[in-house]
């Protein structure tokens, strides 16, 4: 039983977004997010603030978890992301638990110094090997990654083409790096093209960066690869791929997007994440000479200047990459897709749209902010984890339930999880309904 009574959420606490307290004004920088806090606080209140919550029993396909304000709730989960339910592998954990033993927990210390071990160097050498690449640099995150690649290599008088639904961490590194920035249409090559050809008119002197994903996070969906990359050949530009999304999970041996399109080797730069198949925190940018990975380890100040990767992160990847590439890794992977379709298929017998490709990613469209926040109240009550994305990390109006799905996850979570989303957006839509009502007949 729901403590929320239909009908009862405040329409401040259905509308407005976080865009809105982007920019606080003000002399006191402290006393001025405190608006913020009240209309975060109208939603917590309401229990329409489905952020910022935690797991109890660790991200496993069925979980025990609570809400920012303790509120608990037992249920399936399908918003963490560990494609390939590798973070409870027993092989994963024997490898954390034996390297915790043998030496300790802690790097102390950034790879450009001594916090490197002989973990992150045979770490290094094997996701260059699994990407067809010569040279990897090591990241603490894989935000760390995408930010540093750009702030490493692209300079003031630098261009940067970019996708206009690319990551925040690359959409960072670029407004870091120049004011040069170029949005092109989200995976329209044409576009991107249009740029190139419009900077290259000017300047013939000073590098161009296109960046891209491999599968884009929001919207599951991927660009035409070969022709970006044709493209930067033809108007002297860099192509950086960030594959956090794909890499491990998709695509011939796991080698995602860029396999699928015959082009493992020859993309310019290759920036990941483990974070989302690889069972563990981290990030790596792989490129195909020596003195990029140099350059990167003392000019990319989220490498330079933060701490190397423990040797517990770097042998569980490495164990997570060797699973990956290997038969249970295509059979993890079949699951993963096994599962990815059977979630496809019943949302949409159940008249669910979602967004994209099959991917481990499927996107649920809602709509409104309103309803989808009211479908979040839901969901908590009935047993559900799925993620609320809503504006500004998508479009206004567009908001959608990122369910992140896992090869452990069985038919039944799968069947479950489809019946409570469609329940409790059924239930959302009548409350909404009857709370509209009124404010129509008083229009007419
Ligand atoms: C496309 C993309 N790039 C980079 C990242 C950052 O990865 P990490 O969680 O390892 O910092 C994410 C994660 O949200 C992502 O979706």
């Amino acid at each position: 039983m729901s403590e929320f009574v239909p009908g009862s959420a405040p329409a401040s606490a259905l509308s407005g977004s976080m865009r809105d307290f982007r920019v606080p004004k003000g002399t006191d920088l402290l006393a001025r997010v405190g608006e913020f806090f009240d209309w975060q606080n109208g939603r917590r209140r309401n229990g329409l603030w489905p952020f910022s919550r935690a797991t109890v029993t660790g991200p496993k396909s069925t979980v025990m978890a609570q809400d920012d304000s303790g509120r608990a709730m037992t249920g399936i989960n399908f918003a963490s992301q560990d494609y390939l339910s590798l973070s409870n592998h027993p092989d994963i954990r024997a490898t954390a638990l034996e390297t915790v033993e043998k030496y300790g927990v802690h790097s102390a210390g950034s790879a450009a110094l001594v916090g490197n071990s002989s973990l992150t160097l045979a770490l290094e050498r094997k996701i260059a090997d699994f990407v067809d690449m010569e040279h990897v640099t090591l990241y603490p995150t894989g935000w760390a990654a995408g930010y540093g690649v750009i702030r490493g290599l692209v300079r003031s008088a630098d261009h940067i083409v970019m996708d206009a639904l690319a990551h925040t961490c690359l959409q960072e590194g670029a407004n870091a790096a120049t004011r040069n920035i170029y949005m092109h249409r989200h995976l329209d090559v044409e576009h991107c093209r249009h740029w190139l050809r419009a900077i290259r008119a000017k300047d013939t002197e000073n590098g161009i960066m296109i960046v891209t994903e491999g599968l884009f996070s929001m919207d599951s969906d991927t660009p035409d690869l070969a022709a970006l990359q044709a493209a930067a050949h033809e108007f002297n530009a860099t192509l950086m791929v960030d594959v956090a999304h794909d890499l491990g999970a998709l695509g011939p041996g796991g080698r995602g997007h860029i396999a699928t399109a015959g082009m493992l080797g020859k993309v310019d730069l290759v920036m990941g994440s483990f974070s989302k198949t690889f069972a563990s925190n981290g990030g790596f940018v792989a490129s195909r000479s020596r003195a990029v990975k140099e350059y990167l380890k003392f000019y990319s100040p989220t490498t330079t200047f933060s701490n190397a990767l423990s040797q517990v992160q770097a042998a569980v990847i490495h164990k997570a990459f060797e699973i990956v590439d290997s038969a249970e890794g295509e059979t993890l992977r079949g699951e993963l897709m096994a599962n990815i379709l059977d979630l496809r298929t019943k949302l949409a017998a159940e008249k669910l749209d979602y967004y994209g490709d099959p991917s481990a990613i499927v996107a649920v469209k809602m709509g409104s902010e309103s309803l989808a926040r009211l479908v979040s109240r839901n969901l908590h009550d009935a047993g559900l984890l799925a993620n609320l994305v809503e504006y500004p990390a998508v479009g206004k109006g567009a908001a959608r339930f990122r369910m992140q799905v896992m090869a452990k996850h069985t038919s039944e979570n799968v069947s479950h999880a489809v019946e409570i989303m469609s329940r409790c957006r059924n239930e959302a839509m009548r409350e909404l309904e009857a709370m509209q009502r009124p404010r129509l007949q008083e229009v007419a």
